[in-house]
């Protein structure tokens, strides 16, 4: 349980909040394990019969909160005593249950990553979607290598990995990483009947035509083949240098690292 996720189920939808605005809603350890418990959950509750991701505050999310990264380069904590993030991506991967997001301001990193697991995605008008992956000297993750590059095609996707590049809704939409740009006002009732319609459906029926679009095994190979290269990077000079800039708040110079 934590305060940062707020968990509510109404009409066949569950919906989850990421609610700790204060830090852009980077997310920590605990909203990782609240999201993917919750995820998970659902796949055994007949009363829900889609989910759907929304964030309070001025932006979807930040990405991963990289303190926690930061713990992890300097040794205070070690990789393997955490769910991390795999908890909510290795969740969604395998979601038999349709998710629909809501995505205002930016949705950085694994923000970003994750849309490519739901099912219908609605963008606000100052959405900004970015994974700086490399940018941290760190790898993709959430089975984005193939999610990403199978969605929008590899020269975008390496530009968006490597480069930084930063995609505007308008630009996700027409790239098919979104269904729908809607004015900010209007983005958590649009994305709510959404959700209320898939909800509506006959239940069997949908999980199957998700089951089939998706590659779960697929997906959940490919993570864990990503996790090894990210937890690697995550202890490298580069990546220390990175997290330090940050914290710092100055421009990364990887000049120096071998
Ligand atoms: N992890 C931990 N803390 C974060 C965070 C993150 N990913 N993103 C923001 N915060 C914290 C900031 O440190 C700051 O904390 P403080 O008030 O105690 O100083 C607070 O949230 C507000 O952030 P700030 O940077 O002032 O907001 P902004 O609107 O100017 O910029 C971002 C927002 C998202 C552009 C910027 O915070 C950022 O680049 N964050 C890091 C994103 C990132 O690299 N994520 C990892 C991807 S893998």
């Amino acid at each position: 349980m934590t305060e940062h996720v707020l968990i509510e189920k109404a009409n066949g939808v569950l919906t989850l909040t990421l609610n700790r605005p204060d830090k852009k809603n980077a997310l920590s350890n605990e909203m990782y394990g609240a999201l993917g418990d919750a995820i998970d959950g659902a796949a055994d509750d007949p009363e829900v019969r889609c989910i759907l991701i929304q964030a309070n505050g001025d932006m979807f999310t930040s990405g991963n909160d990289l303190a926690s990264f930061q713990a992890v380069n300097s040794g205070e904590a070690a990789q393997g005593d955490r769910r991390g993030g795999s908890a909510l991506i290795q969740a969604l991967g395998r979601a038999k249950t349709p998710v629909v997001a809501a995505v205002n301001g930016r949705a950085v990193g694994v923000g970003t990553t994750m849309l490519l697991h739901c099912d219908l995605v609605f963008l606000a008008e100052d959405a900004l979607l970015t994974t700086p992956f490399v940018n941290l000297a760190l790898v993709p993750e959430a089975a984005s290598s193939i999610t990403l590059p199978a969605r929008i095609g590899h020269a975008r996707a390496f530009s968006m990995f490597v480069l930084g590049e930063a995609v505007d809704a308008r630009k996700a939409e027409a790239w098919g990483i979104a269904n729908a740009v809607v004015p900010v006002g209007e983005l958590r009732a649009r994305a709510r009947a959404a959700a209320e319609a898939v909800a509506a459906k006959p239940p069997s029926a949908v999980a199957i035509t998700k089951a089939l679009m998706r590659e779960s095994e697929r997906y959940l190979a490919r993570m864990q083949e990503e996790g090894a290269h990210f937890g690697a990077q995550l202890k490298t000079a580069e990546a220390a240098e990175a997290f330090a800039a940050f914290r710092e708040k100055r421009a990364p110079d990887f000049s120096k690292v071998s």
